[in-house]
């Protein structure tokens, strides 16, 4: 099963992206054939950047990604930008695309009405580069957060819509959305998911927060005026931290609310914190004593852009040719 995936490089990843995406990449690497991860730097100049901040924070990801458990000798782990049939291929798909389709994507319309000085085309293409990371390596499998539902959609599109024009060259991948822990709220307005960008910074948990960090977030954390560690309707803040806690504890969500019956909030916010800085202690430990080698860290990303580009290559040479593209065979 070849599986793919693509994490932002925003440096400070959160709590949603451990729970929903990173420790299905883990999980995935023993699957996969191969499991390919990919940092996706060109997405991220789809938004205002800063050049420095971006080299800086890929190593900050690259680290985070390592130090949650990826294996280079298990999973091809490289950055987006160094792979040039990414670009390419985005551009030919872009021809099958439909306008109209791009229009309806939810993250655009969220992304650009928070854009301050310019609402980039890179912005509306962004789904067609996302299609193209996964279709230039035929990944069956694509594991991600819930909010990517729509993305993943588009690319199964794109991609029956270029076999039906131009023969069966590219694969229609599924997605991988976990049963729970595929959107984590921000615990500040458990209505909003968790986020970098959009959400608040008291409410969202960062995979590198120190333990008073965390425990402060979660026990400001909002919840309701109410009692009883139960999920259901005006019960947001609670459900959230149930769910979270049942991901930790490899439990049901409805274990943790047989655990805590007879608990009140406060001492069930502190069970969810100590829990979550034990989850993520061992990563932040090993982030960093890995993230100063930069060095070592380009190595890796290298070797992985490497095998990734040789994949890539077959599935771009075949596409190229069908769309009559270059010159022909004989
Ligand atoms: P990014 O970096 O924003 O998010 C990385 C992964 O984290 C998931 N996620 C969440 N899961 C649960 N709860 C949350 N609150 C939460 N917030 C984020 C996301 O669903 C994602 O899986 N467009 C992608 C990057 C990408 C990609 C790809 C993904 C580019 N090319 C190809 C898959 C395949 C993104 O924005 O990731």
């Amino acid at each position: 099963m070849r599986i793919f995936s693509g994490i932002q490089p925003t440096g400070r990843k959160h709590l949603g992206n451990y729970i929903g995406a990173i420790r299905q990449y883990v999980e995935g690497q023993d699957r996969g054939d191969p499991a390919i991860y990919c940092i996706v730097d060109l997405h991220a100049i789809s938004v205002a950047w800063d050049p420095a901040e971006l080299r800086s924070n890929l190593y900050d990801t690259t680290a985070i990604l390592l130090a949650s458990g990826l294996d280079p000798d298990r999973c091809v782990l490289f950055r987006q930008s160094d792979v040039r049939e990414h670009t390419e291929l985005c551009w030919l798909l872009s021809s099958v695309t439909s306008h109209g389709d791009l229009n309806r994507m939810h993250q655009f319309k969220d992304k650009s009405s928070k854009q301050r000085e310019l609402v980039s085309a890179a912005l509306f293409f962004y789904p067609v580069l996302q299609a193209a990371d996964v279709l230039a390596y035929r990944a069956e499998e694509v594991p991600v957060g819930e909010d990517q539902r729509q993305h993943v959609e588009l690319m199964r599109e794109i991609a029956r819509r270029f076999n039906e024009r131009f023969g069966e060259i590219l694969v229609e991948p599924d997605h991988r959305i976990p049963e729970i822990g595929a959107r984590i709220m921000d615990l500040q307005d458990p209505t909003s998911k968790m986020s970098t960008t959009g959400g608040s910074e008291q409410g969202t948990v960062y995979v590198l927060d120190e333990p008073a960090a965390i425990e402060k977030k979660f026990r400001s954390a909002v919840t309701d005026s109410g009692q009883g560690i139960v999920r259901g309707e005006g019960k947001e803040g609670i459900a959230n931290l149930i769910e979270i806690l049942s991901v930790i504890r490899g439990l049901e969500p409805s274990a943790i609310e047989e655990e805590f019956a007879s608990a009140g909030y406060g001492d069930f916010k502190s069970a969810v914190a100590e829990a979550t800085s034990e989850f993520l202690a061992p990563v932040r430990e090993r982030y960093s004593e890995i993230r100063p080698d930069e060095k070592a860290l380009d190595e890796v990303l290298s070797a992985g852009a490497e095998r990734a580009a040789e994949m890539a290559s077959v599935v771009l040479d075949e596409a190229r040719s069908a769309m009559g593209l270059g010159p022909g065979s004989g």
